[in-house]
């Protein structure tokens, strides 16, 4: 397996909310992670990404055990990211945003772009035509003297892939890239994830409420409910399990009652 997530629990003081949930995926691969708020998704991610320390459980990418690394090692081992909420420098350029995510990549130190060496700017201009490549693939190239804060919303997160795609990963965690996004929005993200892994030849986890993106992208879906993995199947296994349709159904009724009350 390319990845794998082995009984991984974490506990927030009394809250279990990643509860022995196991994932694996083969190179190559996308998976879908659905659940209801509160499910225990994003804590996965937090878990691989090195934001938080499980409990228990271990975690293997590309047969190493990374199971505690710090985030910027989990970086740098390939595995990238974005957030739910949409994360930019939104006072710099399209293009800066870019930089500042490759620069840390980049491989002269502080000292050696300070005295500004002959090596330092033939780097600077590879890393400066590895963005605009990059802007280019991911269909920003025209926009990338815009402040982040001016692109419209679909094009923001598509510009935070772009940062997370420019560490060069081989691993992408997506959490909720169509959030806030109508259909036709939600529908060229679907496109734009297609291109990008075959592209980059990515391995994608993606979390995602909105289940046409799901079903589109994904042949495999894990469902979490309460930090538990309580289903795995195609999108049609999924959509006709009954404990899918009590979690989501449960979450409802009770989001009705709060709302009533
Ligand atoms: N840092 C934290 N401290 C305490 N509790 C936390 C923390 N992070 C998450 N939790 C709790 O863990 C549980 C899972 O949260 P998580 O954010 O992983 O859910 P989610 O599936 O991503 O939900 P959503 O669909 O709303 O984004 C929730 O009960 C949440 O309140
Ligand atoms: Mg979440």
């Amino acid at each position: 397996m390319f990845f794998e997530i082995r009984n991984l629990t974490k506990r927030f003081g009394g809250v279990t909310a990643v509860d022995d949930v196991s994932i694996s995926l083969k190179k190559g691969e996308i998976i879908g992670l659905i659940g209801p708020n509160g499910a225990g998704k994003t804590t996965v991610f937090n878990l691989i990404n090195g934001i938080y320390k499980p409990n228990s459980g271990k975690i293997i990418f590309d047969g190493k055990d990374i199971t505690g690394f710090p985030t910027y090692r989990v970086a740098q081992m390939g595995i990238a990211r974005t957030f739910q909420n949409i994360r930019l420098f939104s006072n710099l350029t399209v293009y800066e945003n870019v930089k500042t995510a490759s620069f840390s990549f980049a491989h002269y130190g502080t000292l050696a772009s300070l005295f500004d060496l002959p090596r330092v700017r033939t780097e600077d201009a590879s890393l400066q035509g590895r963005c605009e490549d990059l802007l280019k693939l991911v269909g920003l190239y025209e926009r990338r003297n815009e402040l982040a804060k001016n692109l419209p919303y679909g094009h923001q997160r598509r510009l935070e892939i772009a940062r997370a795609l420019a560490i060069n990963p081989s691993l992408l965690l997506l959490d909720e890239p169509a959030a806030g996004m109508n259909p036709q929005e939600s529908l060229e993200l679907t496109e734009f994830i297609k291109s990008i892994r075959e592209r980059f030849d990515l391995t994608i986890i993606l979390i995602e409420h909105h289940m046409d993106v799901v079903m589109r992208l994904c042949p495999l879906i894990y469902v979490l409910n309460f930090g538990r993995v309580i289903a795995t199947g195609t999108p049609s296994e999924i959509q006709s399990n009954p404990e899918v349709i009590t979690a989501y159904l449960g979450r409802r009724r009770e989001a009705i009652a709060v709302e009533g009350a």
